[in-house]
């Protein structure tokens, strides 16, 4: 069986909002974050939500694929910025899309999520129970954000991306080698999660008012302990891409890319320090998008695939990492 992400999409929100603009309304400035993140500008959502965007990207991602709404089996959505608690954000995208024979569920696993889903869609696939996914990362974050807190929401932007992804028989593709780990398309998978030090970056939903217990009614909005954040990325990143390096039997010189979650250029430059890869290898959307937890790993590979820097055959690191704490990182031949 082979497995191949065979069209990319994405969806930004069409208001721009820049540092400066940020610095007309708070105490900060561009010298400021772009300085310590490597952020210009990011997307706001004004009438979009999480699922228009969801919807939109993957209509662009099913376009470039060349397929119908017809042959999607299954929809997973990394996301936790849905606009609704119940339905999904991926049954809201099925609706939307009208594709009324996929399965169709959501993964919370934040800055991970796209990284998790494509894996459980990689699990399906494989196991031949399902043919064609589409997998998807949206999110609108600026909902989260407390905007009188100045070390966070200045990091964070809205958006999504969406990967189609369709299995093979050896047969269908025309292929008779199978790849070092049998399962073409998708070399190496490693992903994990660390729920003790979840209260390093966390959200919290609304609190329980029932006819037992009353809670003040507070809004959860992301805190952050930025230093612990980075502590955690700059460790596990680069430890997780050895470890599917290892697997795939793979070096870092036969890895065309490096597409890592872009949460902050500090992370990416120290995660490309320390596997000693030069850090033209890492492209980048940060700087014109932010943050977008989940949505960020979809987004840049889908400008990498419009820019025609994706050839058959490349083999592309991807890698998540963040809130739970949790990540996923995987080897992937394009
Ligand atoms: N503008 C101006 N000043 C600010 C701002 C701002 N937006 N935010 C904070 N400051 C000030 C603080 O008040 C503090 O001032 P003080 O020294 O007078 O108290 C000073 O800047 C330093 O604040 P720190 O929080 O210590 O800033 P730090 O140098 O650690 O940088 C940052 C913060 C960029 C978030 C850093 O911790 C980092 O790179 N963390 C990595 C984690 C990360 O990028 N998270 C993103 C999301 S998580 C994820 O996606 C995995």
């Amino acid at each position: 069986m082979m497995m191949r992400i065979i069209g990319t999409g994405s969806c930004l929100p069409l208001s721009v909002v820049t540092n400066d603009d940020l610095s007309k309304i708070m105490d900060t400035s561009d010298e400021w974050i772009s300085s310590r993140t490597g952020i210009k500008e990011r997307r706001l959502a004004k009438e979009e939500t999480t699922a228009s965007m969801a919807a939109e990207a993957s209509q662009r991602a099913l376009k470039n694929a060349g397929i119908g709404v017809e042959d999607i089996d299954l929809i997973i959505v990394g996301t936790i910025t849905g606009d609704y608690v119940t339905p999904s954000t991926s049954c809201e995208v099925q609706a939307k899309l009208g594709a009324a024979s996929a399965v169709a569920f959501d993964i919370n696993a934040a800055c991970s999520g796209f990284m998790f889903a494509l894996h459980t869609a990689y699990v399906y696939l494989q196991s031949g129970i399902y043919k064609t996914a589409l997998v998807v990362g949206a999110e609108t974050l600026s909902k989260i954000m407390d905007w009188n807190d100045r070390s966070t929401c200045v990091l964070f932007g809205d958006g999504a991306g969406a990967a189609v992804v369709r299995a093979y028989t050896d047969e269908e593709s025309g292929e008779h080698e199978i790849g070092r780990s049998g399962a073409r398309g998708l070399l190496a998978f490693s992903q994990g999660s660390d729920g003790a030090k979840g209260s390093v970056l966390a959200c919290r939903d609304r609190v329980n008012n029932n006819p037992l217990i009353q809670n003040p009614f507070e809004m959860g909005y992301v805190s952050m302990d930025g230093q612990e954040v980075y502590k955690f990325a700059v460790s596990t990143v680069p430890s997780s891409i050895i470890k599917v390096l290892e697997t795939s039997q793979l070096k870092t010189e036969d890895i065309k890319y490096f597409v890592l979650h872009q949460a902050n250029i500090r992370i990416i430059q120290s995660v490309a320090k320390r596997l000693k890869v030069s850090e033209d290898k890492f492209p980048l959307s940060l700087d014109h998008c932010g943050n977008i937890s989940a949505a960020s790993v979809p987004i840049l590979l889908d400008e990498m695939n419009q820019k025609g820097m994706l050839s058959p055959g490349d083999k592309i690191v991807m890698s998540g990492f963040g809130a739970g704490l949790t990540w996923g990182t995987a080897v992937i031949e394009w």
